[in-house]
């Protein structure tokens, strides 16, 4: 058949004559679906199709009811997350080519509750990021002048002027950190998560540890109590696997680790400074 729309061509050079693949996806709408089933979809092979044009295909063509979140089409904005063959990955940079002619099962990210078909319940993930504040947090938020660790004058005036010049080496030690897109892959393949959906996780606790590690940030006190507490870095077993299966190449199993030290070291040093140095 022919396809009119730009964004999947089913007559492009690269399609392979009539060759068919097939796509089992997971699909429940609350209200019409008392549970979530598969449900058959037999799409045509084209080899430049990713699985996100795929899905187009079947929402354009064949049922326009499947509900799934994309936007950028880059791997940059994070929406597309899902299980293909039981494996997290972006829809839009895997593609049907790596799976032909083998069918995809295509599901909703592991470890949440599904809203509706792809798209799953972010909200227990949006407030655990809240909670360890995601943001530089400057030296004057917490110092009022002339209070103990206030910072000196001289520092209050950089920061005044607007000014947070950092070198080369200070930027590397969060830059990776900072490249996570929220894509939720990493809560996907963590089985602590999976036992335990109160655990802090992988991408919360990146993104403490790239602010901790930030010198222009003056907040590390404030994030200690969320990384601290039982559901915190503690919940980690590193069992790695959510740095294997970032997309942006973020490691978050060394961020929980760096955060334990960090913790520990924290703790330890609370026992042998007097109170005021602490
Ligand atoms: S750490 Fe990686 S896998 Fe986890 S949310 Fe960020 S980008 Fe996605
Ligand atoms: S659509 Fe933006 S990351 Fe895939």
């Amino acid at each position: 058949m022919t396809d009119t729309t730009t964004n999947h061509k089913t007559d492009t050079a690269s399609s392979k004559n009539d060759d068919r693949m097939t796509l089992e996806i997971l699909r429940y709408i609350p209200g019409t679906h008392s549970e979530p089933t598969f449900q058959r979809f037999d799409i045509p092979y084209v080899e430049d199709w990713s699985i996100l044009d795929a899905l187009g295909y079947i929402k354009d063509e064949l049922d326009s009811s499947l509900a799934y979140r994309w936007s950028c089409r880059m791997a940059v904005c994070g929406s597309c997350g899902m299980m293909f063959n039981g494996v997290p990955k972006l829809a839009c940079e895997t593609f049907i080519r790596d799976y032909y002619p083998r069918a995809i099962r295509v599901e909703p990210l592991e470890n949440f509750g599904i809203e509706r078909d792809l798209v799953i319940d972010q909200e227990p993930f949006l407030e655990k990021l809240e909670s360890v504040k995601p943001y530089i947090i400057d030296a004057m938020a917490n110092a009022p002048s002339g209070k103990p660790g206030a910072p000196a004058s001289h520092e209050r005036e950089t920061i005044q002027a607007g000014e947070n010049k950092q070198t080369p080496k200070e930027l590397a030690m969060f830059d990776q950190y900072s490249m996570c897109i929220n894509c939720l892959l990493c809560y996907s393949a963590c089985p602590q998560f999976g036992l335990n959906p109160a655990f802090l996780g992988p991408a919360t606790i990146s993104l403490a540890h790239r602010y901790n590690q930030d010198n222009r940030d003056h907040g590390t006190a404030d994030r200690a109590p969320a990384l601290n507490e039982k559901d915190g870095v503690w919940s980690c077993t590193f069992v790695g696997y959510c740095s294997e299966v970032c997309p942006k190449s973020v490691d978050p199993a060394s961020a929980i680790q760096q955060e334990k030290v960090r913790g520990a070291t924290d703790w330890a040093l609370s026992w042998i400074l007097p109170k005021g140095a602490r």
